[in-house]
């Protein structure tokens, strides 16, 4: 299983064990990681946008959507469309409270 670490904008970390073909989001919420998403994980906004400081070559190339968000540069991923195949970390932005 892919252990993807998670990086808190206040700097904390949480390791969490993901199943190999999830999305980002999905392991992160079944994390209790409260990550936005705003157009219910469709790829159709930007508030699951994740960086990958780590292990981009661990997760699915970027898809059709991401592209048509205009998320096709490094490090930035959407959270809802990348698929974790390897173990990754994740920084997360914009994080509330
Ligand atoms: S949740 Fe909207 S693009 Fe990922």
């Amino acid at each position: 299983m892919p252990t993807i670490t998670f990086i808190h904008s206040d700097g904390s970390v949480q390791k969490v064990e993901g199943t190999h073909g999830e999305t980002i989001l999905r392991i992160a919420l079944d994390a209790g990681i409260p990550l936005e998403h705003a157009c219910g994980g469709n790829g159709f906004c930007t508030t699951c946008m994740c960086d990958i400081p780590e292990g981009m070559m661990n997760l699915s190339p970027r898809n059709d959507r991401e592209e048509n968000m205009g998320v096709t540069d490094d490090p930035h991923r959407l959270g809802c469309q990348a698929r974790v195949q390897g173990d990754a970390s994740i920084q997360l932005l914009d994080e509330e409270g």
